[in-house]
């Protein structure tokens, strides 16, 4: 999918969940089916704050069954980069916001027989799309949701409420619930598929428990959006076949520096993840802070995600 085929919808409801997440329905302005999603999608959603753009991936959190309208959570983000504070302060019902088509990174795998879901936080949301497409006869779901304290817990009561209720289990931190992960994998059956979503912390948890059993890595699946920390020191990047030099700022990506001086990269995720905004370095080194090279391919220097990464010397030249 292209990033840049964009839909216009209308804001037609916004709730506050909590003091810091807020539901946002979105639907199209005559009333026709959005495009079809699965359970894990997401929409990049693009903001025009006067001359500045902001663009964050949020996940779908409603049913995959009706496409009148969609849903999304955004969490204020105390290091927000601009589009979290957009979308709390500055969009109202009424207002139009451009998405894109929804794009899955985050699919249930087939074979599993058993899927189990850990959601830290504002991670929980793929996971309630996901709960709503399949029934409890259909699909053996099992979801694991934690947060600060209870009124961090935004979708609590319509979990307890859903036709999941049985197999949902929430751990509010400031009442010492505590999500035992090593109790956990130990009890699930060999084929088990395990999702986490949430901050860095609980990911770097769930791989951990899951490497002390020798649980396969092809069975853990993760999505961690709006988490990766992309600031550093500033540097220049060089567009080679435009001989285009601008400077990336210390809270800026690569990507932001390019589209602010008018140039249109293909990006999807924008968070690291799926690969597209992938460009090959022609000098120097890249500071590489996604999770879609593996190891052997960030040593050696030959890609860089322009969404998140950074480089390590004072030029970078990329190949666009
Ligand atoms: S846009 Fe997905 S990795 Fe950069």
């Amino acid at each position: 999918m292209n990033a840049r085929e964009s839909i216009t919808v209308e804001v037609v409801a916004i709730e506050p969940l909590t003091p810091l997440i807020k539901r946002f329905t979105l639907a199209l302005p005559d009333g026709a089916p959005l495009p079809p999603f699965t359970g894990g999608a997401h929409v990049l959603v693009s903001m025009q704050d006067g001359a500045t753009w902001h663009h964050n991936a949020y996940s779908l959190l409603s049913s995959p069954h009706d496409t009148r309208r969609y849903q999304i959570a955004v969490r204020r983000e105390e290091a927000s980069r601009g589009g979290s504070a957009f979308m709390h302060d500055k969009v109202q019902v009424g207002s139009r916001l451009a998405i894109g088509s929804p794009a899955n990174l985050f699919e249930l795998a087939p074979e599993a027989r058993r899927h189990v879901f850990i959601a830290g936080g504002i991670g929980i949301t793929p996971f309630l799309a996901q709960l709503a497409e399949h029934t409890p006869e259909a699909r053996e779901l099992e979801l694991h949701y934690a947060f600060r304290s209870p009124e961090h817990g935004a979708f609590v009561n319509e979990l307890k409420q859903g036709p999941h209720a049985a197999n949902v289990h929430c751990y509010a931190d400031s009442e010492g619930q505590r999500l035992d992960l090593l109790k956990l994998f130990k009890s699930l059956p060999p084929d088990a598929h395990v999702y986490v979503c949430g901050p860095q912390g609980l990911n770097d948890a769930v791989y951990a428990n899951a490497a002390l059993l020798g649980w396969p890595k092809a069975q853990l699946h993760s999505e961690q959006f709006a988490a990766t920390d992309t600031a550093g020191k500033a540097f220049t990047v060089v567009l080679a076949k435009s001989g285009l030099e601008l400077t990336v700022g210390e809270d800026e990506t690569i990507l932001k520096a390019i589209e602010r001086a008018g140039v249109t990269v293909e990006s999807l995720c924008r968070e690291g993840v799926c690969g597209t905004c992938e460009v090959a370095i022609l000098e120097g080194e890249a500071d590489h802070r996604d999770q879609y090279l593996d190891d052997d391919e960030k040593a050696a220097q030959k890609t860089v995600l322009l969404c998140v990464s950074r480089s390590r010397t004072p030029r970078l030249v990329i190949d666009l």
